[in-house]
């Protein structure tokens, strides 16, 4: 009478399987990242992210259309800025008219019900490359948040839905809440990167918006001051419970893979959604293994979101998505 109980008659055929499966994907988990440029008829392919490119605002609002057709329903907003507007402070940042400000409006424009996100943090804008402004060697923060919380609200002026600040300054959350409240802006969402680690899986992305921090003596040249440590659990938690007790809507965790111990620690603390970000490196990866011929794309693609989604997370944001979509058909 030796076994009673086996577990493989669950799995003896796919219908058996697909009635216990416990995770399943949907183009409703997706937060799709797109990268924006100045310009016309421009779609460059990122070099260190084959089939992942930056666009101008002409394609942009085909694009958000295209997304909208295949279920996409949110895009989190990028942008790639010129050199010459670049200073220590992100001043341009706060430009009613700037790319960020112009991307929103093109994607309300085109498609008026998808959501969107915008990333707040001055990386891009910063003659430095930090997330935050420099002064004698160090990010300041709190002079960064009263920053982050202008550009947020510039943000929900030109109908962002959500921002996301992806800086790591303490704090933030509560400084852009408020600001967002003195002016009007209630509905707008915040979504946190929560626990963001210093990450070296960043690289593609920072090929992306040119957007890494630069080689300067008194600048530092990385940004473990402020993100966090890829050797802390603890830490995450009080990050997060943190931004969550200042009134973010949605916390993140980030890069995604790696650190799918943080995400199912974290949903198991907190009561709001929980997104998870694949990054850029995790992208590139599959990539060049599947170039190679290495790895078979589509069944590592879908393994490791089931494993993102398995984790914890409510939302992915991920430059697989649409692969995903068309992979279900
Ligand atoms: C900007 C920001 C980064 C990413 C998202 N927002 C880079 C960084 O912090 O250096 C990384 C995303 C990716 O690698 O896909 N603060």
């Amino acid at each position: 009478m030796y076994p009673l109980i086996r577990n493989r008659r669950l799995r003896q055929n796919e219908s058996i399987r697909r009635l216990v499966r416990e995770t399943i994907i949907t183009p409703d988990d997706f937060l799709v990242p797109l990268f924006v440029v100045e310009g016309k008829g421009i779609k460059e392919e990122i070099p260190s992210m084959p089939n992942y490119y930056r666009m101008s605002l002409d394609i942009l609002e085909n694009e958000v259309k295209d997304l909208w057709q295949m279920g996409l329903c949110a895009v989190l907003l990028f942008v790639k800025v010129p050199d010459n507007l670049k200073d220590n402070q992100g001043t341009e940042a706060l430009n009613p008219e700037g790319l960020m400000q112009r991307a929103i409006k093109t994607v309300k424009d085109s498609c008026p019900d998808m959501l969107v996100m915008t990333d707040v943090a001055l990386d891009p804008y910063s003659s430095y490359g930090h997330d935050g402004i420099v002064a004698e060697g160090q990010i300041l923060n709190d002079e960064t948040s009263e920053v982050l919380a202008e550009m947020s609200v510039s943000h929900a002026q030109a109908g962002a839905d959500f921002v996301a600040p992806s800086d790591m300054m303490d704090g933030r959350i509560l400084t852009i809440r408020e600001a967002l409240e003195d002016e009007g802006f209630q509905n707008t969402g915040i979504m946190s990167y929560s626990a963001k680690y210093a990450s070296a899986f960043y690289g593609p992305f920072r090929d992306a918006l040119d957007s890494a921090p630069v080689d300067i003596e008194n600048v530092p040249k990385d940004k473990k001051t402020y993100q966090m440590d890829p050797a802390n659990r603890f830490e995450a938690i009080r990050e997060t419970q943190m931004d969550v007790d200042e009134g973010a809507d949605i916390v993140m965790v980030k890069p995604g893979l790696a650190y799918l111990d943080i995400v199912r620690e974290i949903k198991n603390e907190v009561d709001v959604p929980v997104a998870v970000y694949q990054v850029s490196g995790e992208y590139a990866m599959l990539k060049a293994a599947a170039e190679k011929g290495w790895l078979d794309h589509d069944s590592v693609m879908m393994e490791q979101l089931i494993a993102i989604k398995r984790a914890g997370a409510n939302i992915i944001a991920s430059y697989f998505a649409k692969d995903v979509v068309r992979l279900m058909g």
